[in-house]
């Protein structure tokens, strides 16, 4: 089985600073939008079907919409994650570009959400919410759930993904470079039955691999190199993992042969057997990994939350929006102002305001 996933870094800089996360710690450049075509065209002739342009903040790429226009016209599937800070500037330029999109949201408290993300945040995503709709987008809410945010899972279902009709997904919390903590059997027992409900995603295979102790060096589930195709912002190709990151090969124009060359077949020898690998629960790299694990438990586990969710998101919300914009309905809001507001910045925003004035973090 050939690579169906490419995780492509358009920056490792960000506008925020989470405490489970230490991606906006580097120094970083962004892609060039010609690297991104040659590499996209390969990575179709390899068989890649799906392009997550992530980060970083995905959004600080100022061509993030000719990116995403590249992997389109290539026959790709896009998706795209944001903290939201600058969506609401950014959002006409995307619309329509991006297959699924996900705005980050890991309370329901904006004083909570801001405390995690490191910067004043959560406004924004209320913004953003609020113009996705009004543009016909119909954005996913990814909630990465710790030991401390869960009582906010049951409030931000209620006010927010339920009175708007948006897909809540569920993002365990993983470690990394000491980074994260392994979640409570008390928090994995709730978030699997929260699962369960209409309008939420959470892959209860995830749940699974941590209460088995995570990937086993001795039999790997991890298939990270042979589903993924890694690719930072130096061009480079990362193997076998982002947050692992053992090699880091110049890609220069060569990408198929790259791919094809002994070092990412021994790559792929030795995926999810280093000792690094040993408890590994990155969802990043799981999800694809389930589909194509030689023991098929995890993908028979996971196939009904990925049918519901393919149900919800290609025909629920595909009818919704059928029916034309909607009104956004958030907590403590006047909507109808909310709204104002909302158009009001897309209206600057097709007047050709700058884009890219928002703070970064180098
Ligand atoms: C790496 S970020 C990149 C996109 C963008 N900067 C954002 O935060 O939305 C993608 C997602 O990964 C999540 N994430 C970051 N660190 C994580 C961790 N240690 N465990 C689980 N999810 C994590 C973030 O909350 C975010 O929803
Ligand atoms: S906003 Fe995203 S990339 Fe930035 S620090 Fe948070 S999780 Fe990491
Ligand atoms: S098990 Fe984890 S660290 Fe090891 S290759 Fe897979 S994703 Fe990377």
């Amino acid at each position: 089985m050939g690579p169906i996933l490419c995780n492509y870094y358009t920056t490792y800089r960000c506008n925020a600073k989470c405490g489970f996360c230490d991606i906006w710690e580097q120094p970083s450049p962004l892609v060039e939008l010609e690297d991104v075509r040659r590499n996209l065209q390969d990575m179709r002739e390899l068989g890649v079907r799906v392009v997550d342009f992530t980060g970083g903040e995905p959004l600080l790429h100022p061509q993030l919409d000719e990116l995403l226009e590249v992997a389109r016209s290539l026959g790709m599937r896009t998706t795209v994650t944001t903290n939201g800070l600058l969506y609401p500037k950014r959002a006409r330029a995307l619309a329509g570009k991006v297959d699924l999109l996900h705005f980050s949201i890991d309370a329901a408290d904006a004083s909570v959400h801001n405390a995690s993300r490191g910067v004043d945040c959560f406004d924004s995503v209320m913004r953003s919410i609020q113009v996705a709709l009004e543009l016909g987008e119909r954005p996913d809410l990814l909630f990465t759930v710790t030991n401390d945010n869960i009582e906010h899972l049951e409030r931000i279902y209620d006010e927010i993904s339920r009175p708007n009709d948006l897909i809540l997904i569920v993002n365990p919390l993983f470690e990394y470079n000491a980074l994260g903590a392994s979640l409570s059997e008390d928090v994995l027992s709730r978030i699997k039955a929260f699962g369960k409900r209409p309008y939420t995603y959470l892959n209860p295979a995830f749940v699974t691999l941590r209460r088995e102790g995570g990937n086993d060096p001795e039999d790997p589930v991890c298939r990270a190199v042979s589903t993924t195709i890694v690719i930072s912002p130096f061009n480079e190709l990362v193997l076998p993992c982002y947050h692992y990151g053992l090699d880091r090969i110049p890609i220069e124009g060569r990408l198929k042969a790259l791919w094809n060359s002994d070092v990412v077949a021994e790559h792929k020898r030795l995926e999810g057997r280093h000792e690094v690998c040993r408890g590994c629960t990155i969802n990043c790299y799981f999800e694809p990994s389930f589909a194509s694990a030689p023991t098929k438990r995890f993908f028979w586990e996971s196939l009904p939350s990925k049918m519901n969710y393919g149900w919800t998101k290609f025909v629920l919300q595909r009818l919704d929006v059928r029916s034309g914009p909607r009104e956004a309905v958030l907590p403590g809001s006047d909507t109808a102002a909310g709204n104002r507001k909302a158009r009001n910045h897309a209206t600057t925003l097709a007047s050709g305001d700058n884009l890219i004035d928002a703070p970064t973090t180098p």
